[in-house]
């Protein structure tokens, strides 16, 4: 808001609650704005758009995702469209840790248990509460980590898990960009990694102990995670998604927790969200720990996602390059 106030030049409507803006308000006030700042719950389609009207030249919205606008509709009118990549990656790549790490050693279930007053009937005992161990042990010296989406968000994940001990990089990623062989090995050197490599879908679930979802969401990656992809994974794996719920089939994932096909689940974002209640399947799963899409929540981000979000939006009002620019 200073950066935004401090250009007499701009008039600015502001939703003023901290929350999502009801998309009424937004419809009633976007007519004849040249720029509008959104956030990933707002839908902007040919709808917003066409209510802003011919003077709209700027939608930017404050998240690394964007597949909540529209990119065809905002080329078709000649709108630049911003978002806040980088400023993000290390809030989203130790939270993606921290959910490994709660789903393989039972954390959700021993959180809740603490708090419902039921730590008295469990006293310590040899194989309580046991899980997964993320680190690597004498008798255990393997571990393999597995990405689907091999960018900014889950580099920085691979470099915090290094000090685990870990021993392989498994990777898919969008299958129309080609292998990066220099990129990964480069990494594999600087990690000390057994091998930093590109396989296919099967070979990651069949492969991974912790298989981390850090790809964008749209109809491209629609339910990659399905059926099919968790029966393939490993007893004694987890996974993690702190990208978007359309990724993972939560029915499928859901069966798979239950009926053990893998151990343990860490999400920080479900299909459908918000109206994610106790009664969700996911929720219902003990071994599925769950945290309403705060990967970005820390104050440093958010301020800094405020900050390249506004910055934005000036610089292509006012005629200059944006700092992060999506290409339509
Ligand atoms: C984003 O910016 O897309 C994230 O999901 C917010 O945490």
């Amino acid at each position: 808001m200073p950066l935004l106030e401090s250009r007499p030049e701009l008039e600015l409507v502001v939703w003023p609650e901290d929350r999502a803006c009801d998309r009424s308000w937004l419809l009633e006030n976007i007519p004849g704005a040249t720029g509008v700042i959104v956030m990933l719950t707002d839908k902007v389609n040919p709808e917003l758009l066409d209510k802003a009207g011919p003077s709209l030249r700027v939608v930017s919205t404050m998240s690394v995702g964007y597949e909540h606008v529209d990119l065809a509709a905002a080329a078709q009118r000649g709108l630049k469209v911003g978002y806040t990549p980088d400023v993000l990656t290390d809030a989203v790549a130790d939270l993606s840790v921290m959910l490994a790490l709660m789903a393989g050693r039972n954390g959700g279930i021993g959180v809740s248990l603490v708090q419902n007053g039921e730590w008295p009937n469990f006293s310590w005992a040899p194989f309580g509460f046991c899980g997964p161990q993320l680190s690597t042990t004498a008798a255990s010296p393997t571990r393999k980590i597995g990405f689907l989406g091999f960018g900014r968000i889950a580099q920085a994940t691979l470099a915090r898990l290094v000090p685990f001990g870990i021993t392989h990089c498994l990777y898919s990623s969008n299958p129309s960009s080609p292998p990066n062989h220099q990129r990964d090995t480069d990494l594999a050197k600087k990690y000390n990694l057994k091998a930093v490599s590109k396989v296919n879908v099967d070979e990651l679930a069949r492969e991974s102990d912790v298989l981390f979802v850090l790809a964008p969401g749209g109809q491209g990656t629609y339910h990659v995670i399905n059926e099919g992809l968790l029966r393939k994974m490993k007893k004694t794996s987890i996974l993690v998604n702190a990208s978007r719920g359309t990724l993972v089939d939560s029915d499928a994932l859901a069966k798979a927790l239950k009926e053990g096909w893998i151990w343990g689940a860490g999400l920080d974002v479900v299909e459908g969200e918000p109206n994610v209640t106790i009664d969700h399947p996911l929720v219902k799963e003990p071994r599925c720990v769950i945290v309403p899409h705060i990967a970005s929540a820390t104050l440093e981000t958010r301020r800094d996602m405020a900050t390249r979000a506004a910055q934005n939006l000036v610089a292509a009002i006012l005629g200059g390059d944006m700092p992060a620019q999506v290409d339509l």
